[in-house]
């Protein structure tokens, strides 16, 4: 079988702790280049990872040689439209982390030119490939829940706002805080789980105080601390955020917050049916409790290795040129709805969908 060549664009937390190790496991694919606009960067990751070829700077080396198949988008959440459609405008298929981008209307364009150019463009949303999620989607499928007429989730940490002052904080170059951070995984699987589900409307409430003072902003973790700027940078996105979405099947609330002032990380996702319900904790095992029996009880399920599965699905769609669950096309609902909550917030009203 010819081998997939890829080309690897931005070498940091994502790319060294997922996909590069990924990348690694494939046998039926060849990682040409890795690039990043700091040099150190992607000569950690080729000395790192054996089956890197090239170090380079400049991703545009790779769109021009033609033994690239494949370019994987692992930039912040700014560059994923450019370097986007500059890969897919050279012909290349693109595997581009989550979010799509900022927001909905580049995020619609990105599948529109993927689609004119006839090229794969997968979404990062690994929750999707997550063995336990995809239990929890045969259960719902097969109606072991019954009717779901609600979901509540919450994705709130204590005090762990990422990189504070840098691309995470900084609306521009982010699109938003909480919601388009660690939201955009939430909405995604519970679409998911619930098999589609259309938005009516959204309505939601955000709060971006908690780090306003960034140089005496006190925390315990602060992951993405290489990006922080607390003397130069912005913070102007959300750190909380709550809403309501309504759907056809099912209403959706949720709270998410970075850096809550509750000493604790509660991270899951309840699916209530009338015939049973069901916890999920986040990139975790779910409990189902059944009501003709009042028994809970949790699934034997095998943890697979969700960032490997996703990444041989998109290089598997690279060499059929079909659409699979990982395609951009299952994305752009969350995408709309996260303009519509961010909307929502702004204008204190209800937006329709
Ligand atoms: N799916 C998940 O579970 C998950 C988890 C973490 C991050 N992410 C997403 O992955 C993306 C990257 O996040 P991260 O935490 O790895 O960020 P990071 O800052 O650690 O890494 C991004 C790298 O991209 C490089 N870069 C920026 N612009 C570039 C360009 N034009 N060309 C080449 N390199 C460029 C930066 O120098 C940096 O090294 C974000 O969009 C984030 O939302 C997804």
């Amino acid at each position: 079988m010819k081998k997939i060549t890829v080309a690897v664009v931005g070498c940091g937390r994502i790319a060294n702790s997922a996909h590069l190790p990924a990348l690694d496991e494939m046998d039926d694919v060849r990682v040409k280049y890795v690039c990043d606009i700091v040099k150190e960067k992607a000569e950690k990751a080729l000395k790192d990872f054996p089956k890197a070829e090239k170090a380079i700077t400049d991703y545009k080396i790779a769109l021009s040689d033609e033994e690239v198949d494949a370019v994987m988008v692992l930039t912040p959440n700014y560059a994923h439209y450019t370097v986007t459609v500059d890969a897919l405008n050279a012909g290349k298929h693109v595997f581009c982390e989550k979010p799509i981008t900022v927001d909905y209307i580049r995020s619609k364009e990105m599948a529109d030119i993927a689609d004119k150019n006839g090229r794969i463009l997968n979404i990062g949303l690994c929750n999707r490939f997550d063995s336990r999620v995809e239990l929890l989607a045969r259960y719902v499928a097969e109606g072991k829940l019954g009717n779901i007429y609600h979901v509540a989730c919450s994705f709130r940490n204590f005090r762990s706002i990422p990189g504070l002052g840098g691309p995470f904080t900084t609306k521009e170059q982010s699109g938003g805080g909480v919601l388009i951070d660690w939201g955009v995984h939430f909405i995604d699987l519970i679409l998911y789980v619930l098999g589609g589900a259309r938005p009516l409307s959204a309505s939601c409430c955000a709060y971006n105080g908690t780090a306003k003072d960034m140089k005496a902003y006190k925390y315990r973790t602060m992951w993405a601390e290489d990006t922080a700027d607390v003397v130069n940078g912005t913070c102007d996105v959300e750190d909380f955020i709550s809403g309501l979405i309504r759907t056809d099947k099912a209403g959706i609330t949720f709270t998410g917050a970075w850096a809550q002032n509750v000493d604790k990380d509660e991270m899951w996702v309840d699916f209530l049916g009338d015939k049973g319900g069901v916890r999920l904790t986040y990139a975790g095992n779910f409990t189902f409790t059944d009501s003709a029996t009042l028994e809970s009880f949790t699934p034997e399920c095998e943890k697979n290795k969700r960032y490997l599965e996703e990444d041989k699905a998109f290089i598997q769609s690279v060499r059929d040129l079909k659409k699979n669950k990982g395609n951009v096309v299952y994305a752009l609902e969350t995408a709309k709805i996260m303009d519509a909550l961010y909307a929502s917030a702004a204008s204190g009203k209800e937006i329709k969908l």
